[in-house]
């Protein structure tokens, strides 16, 4: 991508950027770069990123899970999670909306929701693998290599928040989100890829998602909760990219023949919707 475009690109969103060293307000200055009033500066990469973490070690997540998570995203096995996360935001949006995609991977919601809204969305991941294969896919999305923990937007600038299968830190959640902002929060349910567990001896007993609920409670107002279940026949080509796809598997040995033993795969989430809790 051409310098000159990432620059006008990330120059649109100048004015909700936040330095994360000072917490001063950033610029986004020639040829491409975000650089905030005390000379803190963050490099716009040409592969349609800003770097807000450029002493970033590599993380467990590698280019090969992410290249394989592509795959069975873009093979549709989570599009029925996609489509409640459509319907939620129809329900809840204003005419113009601004949504934050946090730990957005290689960015497979932040180009759906796109696809369906006309909205500025905003995806972030600590990731370098990831946000490299985000940036390459969508000149119109605004991608960022940021830490959860410290998110580079000034207060009350985002409208939604998605957070899929991603750690959260409600502190920065209550910080970004407008006074009607909301937040999607997917977390995995009990039989969520079970099949998989299966093959690597991972046991599914003793898991519950209520500590997980339990806390998004004490931090926002619970408005809504989906519970979406379903199994999918895993198709040949897409095994392998199955058993590479997810953390699960890290430092996991698996064979051809274990891989080939996947017929179908069961996914299982809970949607959880808040709110700012009222003060
Ligand atoms: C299971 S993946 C989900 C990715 C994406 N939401 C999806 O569903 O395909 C969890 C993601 O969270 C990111 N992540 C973990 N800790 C993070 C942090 N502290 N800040 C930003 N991203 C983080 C990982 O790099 C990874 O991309
Ligand atoms: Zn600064």
């Amino acid at each position: 991508m051409k310098i000159e475009t990432v620059f006008n690109h990330y120059k649109k969103i100048e004015e909700i950027l936040r330095c994360p060293i000072c917490k001063e307000i950033i610029n986004i200055v020639h040829p491409a770069s975000a650089t905030c009033i005390n000379g803190h500066c963050f490099d716009c990469a040409s592969f349609n990123y800003v770097n807000f973490i450029p002493n970033q070690k590599p993380t467990n997540y590698t280019k090969e899970l992410f290249e394989s998570r592509r795959i069975v995203l873009e093979n549709n096995y989570y599009q029925p999670l996609l489509n409640e996360l459509l319907r939620i935001i129809e329900s809840y949006k204003k005419d113009e909306f601004t949504l934050l995609d946090v730990g957005c991977g290689e960015g497979y919601y932040s180009r759906a929701i796109h696809a369906q809204f006309d909205a500025t969305i905003i995806g972030f991941d600590n990731a370098k693998e990831a946000i490299k294969l985000a940036g390459k896919s969508d000149n119109s999305i605004y991608w960022f290599m940021a830490d959860l923990t410290n998110i580079p937007l000034k207060p009350k600038s985002i409208d939604f928040i998605c957070d899929v299968l991603t750690p959260s830190n409600y502190q920065e959640f209550e910080r970004l989100l407008s006074d009607d902002g909301i937040c999607m929060k997917v977390i995995p349910g009990e039989q969520y890829l079970k099949e998989l567990k299966k093959m690597v001896g991972l046991s599914t007993d003793g898991y519950t998602i209520d500590a997980v609920t339990d806390y998004f409670k004490t931090k926002m107002d619970l408005i809504d909760v989906k519970n979406i279940k379903y199994t999918k026949e895993v198709n040949d080509d897409d095994k392998i990219h199955f058993a590479k796809m997810t953390p699960l598997m890290l430092n996991r040995e698996i064979t051809e023949l274990e891989v080939k033993e996947l017929k179908e795969c069961t996914f299982d989430f809970m949607i959880l919707v808040g709110r700012i809790k009222e003060k």
